[in-house]
């Protein structure tokens, strides 16, 4: 097992408050002018410049909050009732079970890299932001339409320029809540100022529809929230707790299949069968039980070590956002937490568990409806495979 502290101790000789909209960041961290970016080698690269003669390393901020946030889901919806015809489950079942009454799944033309680009925008927009002065994407997504990830193709279509840095983090249900202290750890330490943190996930792609006992259970979507470098003493990550389990990934994953490599050769190693069969991932496969049992044990330890951290208690806390899996989850966290019904955020009966995206689309739909306001605060937690788990008490706005 391993975790993180959620404790910071920024050895930042000076803080720099006002965001600049005429510095940037290079991917080592340290700040530069913008009009001398370093040549990629591609085509319309601008001047490049050598590192001695540019890069002035200066640590920017001690804080960073979240200023503006995005949703987008799939237009096709499929209610209980409409898996009942494809699996022997019923509406009843499924909601007593999960509280899930319907999802959204990914169709046609629609693609997941489109619906986080949609969210990205929303979440630029609340803010008015322009994307030319990000400083970096964070695709949160274990199900990305490319093998090698698609922060990269979000940062082309938000039309970024060249020193936007994007890259994936995998880390299923969990990875909006890495994805958020790992902005926040750019923008503490490594000169980052506006980070944009996108959780998006496709796992209908990945799901069994013949398996009722997990087609029922996800959905798809995208959420996006953009952090922006702050004083400290607006500082909206209050504190975090992460935790990692590997013993525990039998409970819960999507292998990829055999690729029977033994096959391919003969007796003496020649080569009997090329070239060899493409390799794919499995549907997932999910111990229910131990998964829900697992759940309600780290979760709220978890929450309860992040609180402790930012020296809160669950009653001085505005809302409890858990990510959207069962209801009886959020149910059991919240009692034990001691979070009373009318504290807790929950929208997982209209989309079911979206992985990465659950978060943010249940902050988005909550911020936009004017329940969570500027300057309330959030204990949330994100939980699944990995096994992964983490927790963050955040201040919105
Ligand atoms: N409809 C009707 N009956 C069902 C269904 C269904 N959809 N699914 C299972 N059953 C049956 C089982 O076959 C079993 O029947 P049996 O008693 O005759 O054998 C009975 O219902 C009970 O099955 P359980 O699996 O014991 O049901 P349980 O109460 O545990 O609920 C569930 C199953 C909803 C999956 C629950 O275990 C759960 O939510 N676990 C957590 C899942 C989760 O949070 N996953 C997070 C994934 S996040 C990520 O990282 C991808």
């Amino acid at each position: 097992m391993a975790n993180a502290s959620g404790f910071f101790t920024p050895s930042v000789p000076k803080l720099r408050t006002k965001i600049q909209p005429s510095m940037g960041i290079s991917r080592s961290g340290f700040c530069f002018s913008r009009r001398f970016v370093c040549s990629t080698g591609t085509e319309g690269a601008e001047k490049q410049v050598s590192p001695s003669e540019s890069r002035m390393p200066k640590l920017v901020s001690k804080g960073c909050k979240l200023v503006g946030c995005g949703s987008a889901v799939p237009s096709l919806s499929v209610s209980n009732d409409d898996l009942s015809k494809i699996v022997d489950t019923s509406d009843e079942w499924i909601s007593v079970r999960t509280g899930i009454r319907s999802r959204r799944v990914i169709s046609g033309k629609e693609t997941l890299k489109d619906l986080a680009v949609e969210a990205a925008r929303k979440a630029l927009e609340m803010a008015d932001f322009d994307p030319n002065d990000l400083d970096l994407i964070l695709m949160c997504s274990s199900t990305p339409e490319e093998l090698f990830g698609a922060a990269p193709q979000i940062q082309r279509e938000l039309g970024c320029k060249k020193y936007t840095l994007a890259y994936d983090i995998t880390a299923a249900c969990s990875g909006f809540v890495l994805g958020l202290v790992s902005a926040a750890c750019h923008i503490r330490g490594g000169g980052f100022r506006n980070v944009l943190v996108i959780g998006a996930d496709g796992i209908s792609r990945f799901v069994d529809w013949t398996d009722r006992g997990t087609c029922i259970l996800f959905g798809d979507a995208a959420g996006a929230v953009l952090v922006q470098a702050c004083a400290a003493e607006e500082d909206g990550l209050l504190s975090f707790d992460l935790h990692s389990d590997g013993e525990g990934a039998r409970h819960l994953g999507a292998p990829m299949s055999d690729d029977k490599t033994d096959e391919l050769l003969g007796s003496n190693g020649s080569v009997l069968d090329f070239p060899r069969k493409r390799s794919s991932y499995s549907c997932i496969q999910m111990n229910g039980k131990e998964v829900f049992r697992f759940a309600v044990r780290c979760v709220p330890q978890s929450i309860e070590s992040a609180l402790e951290k930012a020296g809160l208690v669950s009653s001085s806390v505005d809302w409890l956002l858990l990510h959207q899996a069962n209801q009886r989850i959020i149910d059991a966290v919240a009692t034990r937490l001691e979070f009373p019904p009318e504290k807790v955020i929950s929208n997982l009966a209209n989309y079911g568990n979206t992985s990465a995206a659950s978060i943010p689309l249940a902050l988005d739909e909550a911020v936009r409806s004017g329940k969570v306001k500027p300057g309330h605060t959030i204990a949330t937690a994100g939980f699944g495979a990995g096994l992964t788990w983490g927790s963050a008490v955040i201040r919105w706005g």
